[in-house]
């Protein structure tokens, strides 16, 4: 090969340290420079596509025109290498560390009790860190701002929004404030003197990087780089690569020649004149936003019409990390269809300064050029220098709109910009321009209907007339970007009249100083509530737990709200994931290789271009396993057929993740479709398609019930599914020793024991060969309890095949391909039930969608149907359910395990009798909840007390029955706007349910017991656990049990039990990670069971050691636990013991409807108030009680963050997570860009938990409860109080008073069940 032309150096700093580095590439990203190259591995990645946060980290530059240092944070995974030229990186390593200083960020987050699993950390850190460097003392805005964003699967937020207000105010809650350091700025990294030199006399030159497929050339000029732009027309200009970043990974667009204005000051320039401003293109978001800003403050507020709407949207557009790396330029020319800023812009009448080696010119920033026809747009070698945005004039005004899932860090379904100016004094329209984004393909503008309204008054008649000319022009026929073609429309009738209003409103103003003008039309009261958008605010609240009693010893830590364990180490980033282990010799990569058809033969798999390119080693198949490919049902890869959309069908080996990802690329798999492609559940009805026969559980007589009532309802309910959306994605790393063919096993997984068997059974080798270690997971949910053995195994047959260690880690959007998740679920009832709202009979039969595997659908089936009754005594019950098989990902397991979406039908049926018999919800609620000790509709008993006490104490904190006064109210005076309260009691049973073997088939059985959960429940007992304590000669202890920490802090809780049981302090103890070595034949660490029965096992090893240790003790009461271990170790005491836990009795036998299947009952209650905008769509979550009976917990901290983290989590299922298929399986949201789940301006403004004090004792470790999922389902209050807004509307607009619940609640559904005048103006719509 000819050598390349030599390549400049590239010179920049990280945490204060040079790095010059040679030959660089330029398609390498900092994310993988900083892992990879510099081993600062505290720098996660989670998503590659900006969309998370997990990869922030702050740049620090020197601005040539301010000459200020200016410090902002951005995400890693987007930023090439290159661009870095001259720049101080500050990653979380940089930060501070455990061994030399904490910075107080690091201290504060992990004291604050804002990390689980501590994957989002460092991210959080960085973004916290990169504020106060800006900001020492930020203001809560600047706070939110910031962490806008980043996101957490786990903890909910409000921890870590806690930690950052310790900045801004003070505050106390579950941590002592004043053991904090105080934030010193003095002791920060200082910028490197050496950047500040080069930057005060930047260099000329021009800088080249040349790497194997792309060069990337940074002039020191704008008159080099215009001569470049004329040489390399096609070269884009890479400016915050936020575009053609994410374009160049996902659909395959690829330049050879990349140029970087970077060093170009002249885009950065800014110039006001007295009509207007200029900014350069390569100002990025975030300083055009304080351009703006100080613009706004300086200027008359009519001449910044404009400048207000683009601030508007500027707040909401991505997280500050995208706001800090895109610039004005790339935003433009990008021309994306969603684009905030063009709609506004091209209203504004901006206009872009164009400039090229011929001279300058300026075009309009118009539809045509947002269209981008040849004619008005850049010429190849031009680029953009600037763009002109005029003031507003008086009579002139300017809007901005948006509707987006959620309202921060979410692409705006529809936004648009309008703007009128009015004939001066009078009300005629003298110019109107309005522009549309996600609409169309392009930003679009109603240029048409603008014209044709010119001229007349803006009044009621010019609005039913603009509604009419707008629909008819942007006409979205039945395609727009992302669907949703109903709600778009309605939005673009809906925002028009937003801003008729709003027009209005400033007429109004603008007349109260003009006493003999012209009489504009009025604005009722009601309507007022039409104007105002739902600000982002921080969430407060009040944690209650009950102290321990004064009694107990200081150091005994059980009970009390400590730290989780490794809490500084993720602050730090020096908590190793399994990803984070270094590079182990001869390592190679794999990469999947998956099905892109829902149901085929597979007729051929060619290989033969793959293995020809450069670094591939070998493309694994199903003829390479030794052993078994998986069972009959669940294959690990497929062989002659594939099943849905993503099956895993071969995997490919190369030395590096780049040349492994393209030899994916290469692979011709040529397919034969098979019939029925099944997709929906009422798809698999139709074709009797199931995966395991009906579970029925019934109860007197439904029959005879229903002749008796006084009414009868029946409905439907649809529950989406939901992404487990872990931050850190399936991992694993397989060593093969060169010795009697033992593996070591590093991976990310819920089940080491399940990954171990499956692996061994793959291989055909004993598992005593196989060690699985786990240190720690970032984030489970259940996503990782079965999934993991199918990588693993995988991995596995690769490193046998090849001899050499094998990585795997999925990229986010194989990983949400491949892995499924919640079942999606169609419920029917009937209920029967009598004028005062007493429910005598319910008839339930449901559906989950399960994929194209068995997996957990049976069991979660059951599960379904045994918690489905919920907190209610119905006499008479019938509950049906199937779990149907179709060609999608097989979905699995997952956080509450059925219980979320069954017992969403079950409070639907009490909202509609409620709406039946004229009565609230919450009176039918009470009136049938179990009241005196009972028995289940499987005849387990159980007293509800607790139940009660949750549901009064909730009742009260939240004074819930004032606040609904209120809230009718409230909504008599608004119709735009309409509040809703609910209040949801909860009964949760803990564990696996056990189940009585007799009644499966053979053939069900051997595919159940492949299944990890099944494996659980039919291992003899069921919730055996084991644990394995040593105690050294020092005295030190290292405790090993069969949990796995997954965030939920089970590590944690079991020192807290070894120290309370051996009486030492936690500091003695030490826990290194989970292994199948040391404790073999675990169950999962899943149904919120883990702490208790590890928990227990540990007790057990514990108190064997402390007798052997007893007559020590006795001789010398007074020696220290030291003095004990010597001498017990001197009279050859063994200081090593294993503890074991047999589980608990408990047994289902579905043939006759009864058992005793699960441990206790956790109960619960919570109350949310929301507030609808009824012409978005939009919710904004006023406040949340949560009471919770956790009994005596181990950790109130801890389970304080297992009720918050579960219940956003739910909050998320029921409103905002949603899954897009094509028709024909394609899953569509494979991102964190296309699937929502919440952000930190989701949590509602007022979040109060409370553990309720001493309830009954649960015969458990310590009478604690295990609360890893029951949050889940509380988060269904917040959808409830959404319903109950929009049955508020419905009534007030004398809609029918049912409508069909569908979950999520999305902008979309609330938009279209509050109908009205604008729904019924699109056609199609449906209230
Ligand atoms: C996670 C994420 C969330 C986002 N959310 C939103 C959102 O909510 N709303 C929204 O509107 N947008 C959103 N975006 C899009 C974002 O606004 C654009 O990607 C960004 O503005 C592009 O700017 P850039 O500097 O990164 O462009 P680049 O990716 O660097 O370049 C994009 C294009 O512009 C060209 N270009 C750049 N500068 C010039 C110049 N001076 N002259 C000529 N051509 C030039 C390049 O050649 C290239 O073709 C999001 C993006 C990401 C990654
Ligand atoms: S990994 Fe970079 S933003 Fe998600
Ligand atoms: S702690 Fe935030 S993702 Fe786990």
């Amino acid at each position: 090969m000819p050598c390349p032309p030599k390549s400049d150096d590239l010179v920049f700093f990280v945490n204060g340290r040079k790095v010059i580095e040679r030959n660089v590439d330029p398609e390498v990203t900092l994310l993988s420079f900083l892992r990879k190259n510099l081993r600062l591995t505290g720098t996660k990645y989670a998503c590659g596509r900006g969309g998370c946060g997990a990869c922030t980290v702050m740049v620090s530059k020197r601005d040539p025109l301010s000459a200020k240092i200016r410090h902002f944070s951005i995400t890693a995974c987007l930023v090439p290498i290159c661009s870095l030229y001259g720049a101080a990186v500050t990653t979380v390593e940089g930060v501070g560390s455990i061994n030399t200083r904490l910075h107080p960020v690091q201290e504060r987050i992990a004291k604050s009790h804002g990390t689980q699993c501590g994957f989002c950390t460092p991210g959080m850190v960085m973004s916290m860190y990169t504020l106060l460097r800006n900001h020492p003392q930020p203001s809560e805005e600047q706070l939110l701002e910031a962490l806008g964003g980043n996101l957490c699967r786990c903890t909910g937020y409000r921890p870590i929004l806690a930690s950052g207000r310790t900045f801004c105010v003070i505050c106390t809650e579950l941590f002592a404030e004043d053991e904090f350091q105080p934030l010193d700025p003095t002791q920060e990294l200082i910028f490197p003197p050496e950047l500040l030199r080069m930057a005060e006399k930047p260099e000329k030159q021009t800088l080249i990087f040349r790497g194997e497929r792309v060069t990337w050339i940074s002039p020191g000029t704008l008159k080099d780089l215009l001569e470049l732009k004329a040489k390399h027309p096609e070269a884009p200009l890479i400016s915050g690569n936020t575009s053609l970043g994410p374009a160049m990974k996902s659909q395959g667009h690829f330049y050879p020649i990349l140029l970087s204005p970077a060093r170009i000051s002249e885009l950065s320039m800014v110039s006001k004149t007295s009509d207007g401003l200029t900014i350069g293109a390569g100002c990025s978001l975030a300083q055009v936003k304080d351009i703006l800003a100080e613009r706004v403050s300086e200027l008359p507020e009519e001449k910044t019409q404009t400048y207000r709407a683009l601030l508007k949207h500027l707040r909401s557009l991505a997280g500050q990390q995208i706001r800090n790396m895109a610039s004005l330029g790339g935003h433009i020319i990008s021309r994306h269809c969603y684009s905030d800023l063009n709609p506004i812009l091209a209203v504004g009448n901006a206009t872009l300064n164009l400039i090229s080696e011929e001279g300058t010119r300026q075009i309009p920033l118009n539809e045509h050029f947002l269209a981008g026809l040849a004619s008005v747009d850049l010429k190849p070698e031009e680029i953009l220098e600037s763009v002109y945005i005029p003031h507003s004039q008086k009579w002139e005004f300017v809007s901005a709109f948006r509707q987006a899932q959620c309202q921060q860090n979410a692409l705006a379904d529809v936004n648009a910009g309008m703007r009128v100016v009015l004939k001066e004094g009078t009300d005629t329209i003298k110019d109107l321009s309005i522009a549309y984004g996600g609409v169309g393909a392009a930003t679009v503008s109603a240029q048409k209907s603008c014209q044709q309204l010119v001229g007349r008054p803006w009044n009621e008649l010019m609005l039913e007339e603009a509604c009419r000319l707008l629909l008819e022009e942007v006409s979205l026929p039945g395609w727009a970007p992302g669907g949703k073609v109903e709600f778009k429309r309605t939005l673009v009738v809906s925002f028009f009249f937003k801003f008729y209003l709003e027009v209005l409103q400033e007429l109004k103003k603008l007349v109260k100083f003009m006493p003999d003008s012209h009489h504009y039309p009025e604005i009722s009261d009601q309507f007022l509530s039409a104007l105002e958008d739902f600000p982002i605010t921080g969430s407060q609240g009040v944690q209650r737990y009950q102290r321990v009693d004064s009694h107990q010893s200081l150091q005994d830590p059980v009970g009390r709200p400590i730290m989780h364990l490794s809490g500084l180490k993720h602050a730090t980033g020096e908590a190793i994931f399994c990803d984070d282990i270094p590079m182990v010799d001869r390592e190679l990569f794999m990469v999947l290789v998956t099905s892109t058809r829902a149901h085929a033969k597979i007729i051929s798999v060619d290989l033969s271009q793959a293995l020809d390119l450069p670094g591939v080693i070998d493309v694994i198949t199903a003829e390479d396993i030794p052993g078994t490919n998986g069972t009959e049902d669940d294959k690990l890869m497929a062989v002659d057929e594939v099943l849905c959309v993503g099956h895993i069908i071969c995997a490919v080996v190369a030395e590096t993740e780049l040349q492994a990802k393209s030899a994916t690329e290469k692979i011709k798999i040529t397919y034969e479709d098979l019939e029925p492609v099944i997709i929906t559940i009422n798809d698999a009805i139709k074709h009797n398609s199931f995966l395991c026969p009906e579970k029925k559980l019934e109860q007197g007589n439904v029959e005879e019930a229903f002749e008796k009532v006084d009414q009868i309802v029946e409905g439907e309910v649809h529950v989406g599914g939901q992404e487990h959306f872990y931050m850190e994605t399936q991992r694993v790393l397989v060593i093969p020793k060169a010795e009697d063919k033992e593996l070591d096993i590093y991976v990310s997984t819920q089940d080491p024991a399940h990954v171990q068997k499956t692996v061994s059974s793959t291989l055909n080798i004993p598992i005593n060969r196989i060690t699985c270690h786990v240190k720690r997971v970032g984030g489970g949910f259940g996503g990782k309890v079965g999934r993991p053995a199918v990588f693993g195994a995988i991995a596995a047959v690769g490193a046998i095949k090849t001899g050499h260690p094998i990585r795997l880690v999925l990229d986010r959007k194989d990983d949400m391909l491949i892995t499924g998740g919640r079942h999606p679920l169609f419920g029917k009832y009937k209920v029967g039930f009598m004028n005062n709202g007493r429910i005598k009979a319910l008839d339930i039969e449901c559906f989950v969608n399960g994929g194209c595997m068995l997996d957990d659908s049976e069991l979660v089936t059951e599960f379904l149907i045994l918690k489905l009754e919920n907190a209610y005594k119905i006499r008479n019950l019938r509950f049906r359910g199937r779990a149907c098989m179709t060609n999608l990902p097989s979905n699995t397991a997952f956080r509450g395990f059925g219980f979320p979406q069954g017992t969403l039908i079950t409070e639907s049926c009490i909202t509609a009798v409620a709406a039946k018999c004229g009565l609230l919800p919450e009176k039918i609620r009470e009136k049938n909840m179990y009241k005196t000790v009972d028995k289940t509709i499987y005849k387990q008993a159980f007293s509800p007390e607790t139940l009660i006490r949750c549901w009064n104490e909730c009742l009260d904190k939240s004074s819930f029955h004032s606040r609904r006064m209120q809230v009718e109210e409230f909504n008599k005076k608004n119709y735009w706007k309409k509040k809703g309260m609910a209040i949801i009691p909860m009964k949760f049973s803990v564990g696996f349910a056990a189940t009585s073997y007799h009644q499966v088939t053979i053939a069900q059985n051997r595919s159940k017991l492949q299944n990890p959960t099944w494996k659980a429940c039919f291992s003899d007992p069921p919730y055996s656990a084991a644990a394995l304590v040593h105690i050294y000669t020092d005295g030190s202890v290292l405790v090993t049990h069969g949990g796995n920490e997954l965030g939920q802090g089970i590590h944690t809780k079991m020192l807290q039990v070894a120290s309370r049981e051996l009486n030492i302090p936690m500091s003695s103890l030490h826990i290194c990670e989970t292994s199948t070595a040391t404790v073999p034949n675990t169950i999962a660490t899943a149904a919120s069971i883990g702490s208790d029965v590890n928990g227990r096992a540990v007790q057990n090893a514990c108190q064997i050691l402390l007798k052997r240790l007893e007559p020590i003790i006795k001789k010398n009461p007074e020696g220290t636990w030291e003095d004990w271990i010597e001498a017990a170790f001197e009279q050859r005491i063994s200081l090593s013991a294993t503890g074991y836990f047999r589980g608990y009795k408990a047994f289902m036998d579905w043939e006759k409807g009864e058992g005793d299947p699960f441990p206790y009952y956790v109960y619960g209650a919570a109350c949310s108030e929301v507030e609808v905008d009824c012409l978005t769509g939009a919710h904004k979550k006023i406040r949340t009680d949560i009471v919770m009976d956790a009994c005596c917990s181990l950790n109130p901290a801890i389970d304080i963050g297992q009720v918050e983290g579960s219940f956003i989590q739910g909050m998320g299922l029921y409103t905002t997570e949603e899954l897009k298929y094509s028709p024909e399986g394609v899953l569509y949201s494979r991102g964190p860009d296309e699937y929502k789940i919440p952000t930190i301006a989701d949590v509602p403004e007022e979040f109060n938990v409370s553990l309720l004090p001493s309830s009954q004792t649960p015969p458990t470790i310590y009478s604690s409860k295990g609360l890893g999922e029951s949050g889940m389902f509380l988060g269904s209050s917040v959808f409830f109080a959404i319903t109950d807004a929009v049955a508020a509307a419905r009534r007030e607009r004398d809609t029918v008073e049912d409508f069909t619940v569908r979950s999520p609640a999305t902008p979309e559904w609330v938009r279209m069940a509050c109908a009205d005048r604008f729904t019924e103006m699109t056609p199609t719509a449906k209230g």
